[in-house]
């Protein structure tokens, strides 16, 4: 502990106050938990699919694909079976989607080097690809009830407030002392349904302004609501600089096909598809999609512009409609020419998602030329962001 915390946090620091802090906790989590799908299973796959879902995205975001995911995925064999795109068709629109490709490739390791059973150590399970501390001790201590810790967003917040810890919890020091504190009051039994509480608390209690003291049933060992500074605790950390970019997507069709292109490892959405798009602007269409794709288009319509947010861009995105020219360029892995079927089919960037349904709509006599769409936010994650940067690929 160290001298940021207001005080040593004395009021859970003996066994008979961090007994009674779990029986209250546990008390309130019985009766308080969201019936969520991943809290019905100690299945150490099904809550590992949860837990890499729950990262960045919110809970009412994950039920519909946790639900859908599991269906197509019940096991890690049908997991480490799979195709990448069927399993990045299944993430579309959650975004983030490195967690989705190391999740799959887990889901291979685990066949080849634990016959497809889930690892129960700590060591083991560490060891998979996309999985830290959190998700490792998260998994576990949920599935198994083994003893430890878990820090996340949320119980990083409460656990800065009821330490009255009032460094930069992001900070070396900070993790140091949450992650502590976090070890320290874990009870003897029950540890995955405390620590499940302690997230449930922070999320729907703790909140991060307007916090629900009065309901909170460990109020009392609370550091920083003993001295009045709720508000200021956890100390508020730097904030995102946003950046805004200007895209161009260009919707190229010949017949019933329209020109897809896959997005390359490094590039942002690797393994997604998308249409040809590139940074820049309009007078660059012919050079740029020729190089992208090898074909020779002439540029017609704008057809819509989406604005979109994906980490700390803010993409205002130019959609063009354009002609082939020349003779269809030769497809190949990464660039296909496709009909309206295996567009559905493909996974998409969220935008990407939004002109295919634009296109759609346009064959089924709705207009799509110069309806200017201007895509609404949603806030699937949970940092809180500017409306414009809350949706992702
Ligand atoms: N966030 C991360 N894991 C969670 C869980 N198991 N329940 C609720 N929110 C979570």
């Amino acid at each position: 502990m160290d001298d940021l915390a207001l005080a040593s946090y004395w009021h859970i620091d003996s066994a008979p106050a961090r007994r009674r802090f779990a029986k209250s906790l546990l008390a309130w989590f019985a009766a308080a938990a969201r019936d969520l799908p991943w809290r019905r299973t100690r299945d150490l796959y099904s809550i590992w699919v949860s837990e890499i879902m729950l990262q960045q995205t919110q809970v009412a975001t994950v039920v519909d694909y946790y639900e859908r995911f599991l269906r197509a995925f019940p096991d890690c064999r049908s997991l480490a079976a799979a195709d990448e795109a069927q399993v990045l068709r299944l993430w579309e629109g959650l975004g983030y989607y490195r967690r989705a490709r190391q999740l799959h490739a887990a889901a291979r390791q685990i066949v080849s080097q634990h016959s497809g059973q889930f690892p129960t150590t700590f060591d083991e399970v560490r060891a998979l690809p996309g999985i830290g501390r959190y998700t490792a001790g998260a998994i576990l201590s949920i599935g198994t009830d083994a003893r430890l810790p878990i820090l996340e967003a949320n119980t990083i917040r409460l656990g800065c407030r009821l330490t009255g810890y009032q460094g930069d919890p992001a900070s070396t020091a900070g993790q140091k002392h949450l992650w502590s504190f976090a070890e320290a009051i874990l009870p003897m039994r029950q540890v995955g349904a405390f620590n499940q509480a302690l997230m449930e608390l922070g999320s729907t209690i703790c909140k991060p302004r307007e916090p629900a003291c009065d309901q909170c049933p460990v109020a009392e060992f609370c550091q920083a609501r003993a001295a009045g500074l709720t508000l200021q605790i956890p100390t508020a950390t730097r904030k995102m600089q946003y950046e805004d970019i200007a895209e161009i997507a260009v919707v190229v069709r010949h017949g019933p096909a329209v020109l897809v292109r896959q997005c390359q490892p490094g590039e942002r959405w690797a393994g997604l598809w998308d249409f040809p798009r590139f940074v820049g602007t309009a007078e660059a269409i012919p050079q740029r999609v020729a190089e992208l794709t090898g074909n020779k288009i002439a540029p017609g319509a704008r057809l819509t512009v989406l604005k979109h947010g994906v980490t700390r861009f803010r993409i205002t995105l130019e959609v063009y409609a354009a002609r082939l020219t020349g003779k269809r360029a030769a497809t190949n892995t990464a660039v296909r020419w496709v009909d309206a079927a295996e567009l559905a089919e493909l996974p998409l960037s969220v935008t990407g998602r939004k002109i295919a349904n634009l296109l759609a709509e346009e064959s089924n006599g709705k207009p799509a030329e110069s309806a200017v769409t201007i895509a609404r936010s949603r806030p699937a994650i949970r940092r809180s962001l500017p409306s414009a940067a809350v949706r992702r690929g």
